[in-house]
C-alpha cells in the first residue's frame, strides 16, 4: 500500500515536472514587414524542446515557389531568395545572434552572427519537410550549441513569391509609424524584436550547454 502510494506521488512529480519542462511556444505570422495584415492563412512556428536543442515545427500554406538549387536536406547560401520561413534568436546586448531559414522543399540555412558579423554559415542540422497539397509542414532541431548565449530576442519571417510579387512578412513587422523610404522589405530591424528567452521553454533552472562556436564572441 505505502509502495504504491510512493509509486504515485513519483510519477505526479514527474508528470508535473515534465509538464513545465515541455512547455510550446507558438506564434503565427500575421502581417507583412510593413504591418499590413497577410492575406491567406498565416505561416506558423512552434517551438519545444528537442532534448538536444530548439525543436522548430512550421507549418502553413505552400506557394509552389521555385526549387532551390542544393537538394533537400542540405545547406543552401542562397536560399534566402525561394520560399522561406525563418527564426532569429538574438542577444541583442551584444548583437550575437543566430538565424534558421527553412524552405519547404527541405534545404535550410543555418547563420550565426557575432557582434553583426558572419561566424558561421551552413552548419548542418536535422530538417524534414512534408508538403501536401497547397500546405507545407517542416520539423527542425536546432542543437543549443548553435544559440548565442543569454538569447533574450526573437522574430519570425516569412518570404515567398518572385519579383513584384515577392511578399516578405514578419511576425514582429515594422510599425507603420516608423515606415521611411529606404528601408529593405527582407531586412532584420533588430529594434523590432519582441522579448524571448529559451528558459520560458525548458524552465527557468535550465542551463544552456557551454558551446565551442561562441567562445570568446559572447
Ligand atoms: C505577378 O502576379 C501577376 C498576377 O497574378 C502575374 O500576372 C505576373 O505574371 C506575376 N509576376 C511574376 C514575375 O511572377
Amino acid at each position: 500500500m505505502a509502495v504504491t502510494f510512493q509509486l504515485l506521488a513519483l510519477v505526479h512529480i514527474l508528470l508535473c515536472c515534465g509538464a513545465l519542462h515541455f512547455r510550446k511556444m507558438e506564434f503565427a505570422i500575421q502581417h507583412t514587414w510593413d504591418s499590413n495584415p497577410v492575406d491567406h492563412e498565416p505561416i506558423r512556428l512552434a517551438y519545444s524542446d528537442g532534448r538536444s536543442g530548439l525543436k522548430i515545427e512550421v507549418s502553413g500554406p505552400f506557394f509552389k515557389g521555385f526549387h532551390p538549387p542544393a537538394e533537400p536536406g542540405l545547406p543552401d547560401l542562397s536560399l534566402r531568395i525561394y520560399e522561406v520561413a525563418s527564426s532569429v534568436f538574438l542577444d541583442s546586448t551584444k548583437n550575437n545572434y543566430l538565424e534558421v531559414v527553412l524552405c519547404p522543399y527541405g534545404q535550410h540555412l543555418i547563420v550565426l552572427k557575432a557582434a553583426g558579423y558572419p561566424l558561421y554559415q551552413l552548419l548542418p542540422i536535422e530538417f524534414t519537410t512534408t508538403i501536401t497539397g497547397d500546405t507545407w509542414q517542416g520539423q527542425a532541431l536546432i542543437p543549443w550549441t548553435y544559440f548565442p548565449p543569454n538569447v533574450n530576442k526573437m522574430n519570425c519571417y516569412a518570404s515567398h513569391g518572385i519579383r513584384e510579387n515577392r511578399t516578405h512578412e514578419a511576425l514582429y513587422p515594422v510599425p507603420k509609424e516608423d515606415l521611411v523610404e529606404g528601408l529593405y522589405p527582407d531586412a532584420i530591424y533588430q529594434e523590432y524584436f519582441q522579448n524571448f528567452r529559451l528558459q520560458s521553454i525548458m524552465g527557468e533552472d535550465w542551463v544552456q550547454p557551454e558551446s565551442d562556436l561562441w567562445r570568446g564572441k559572447a
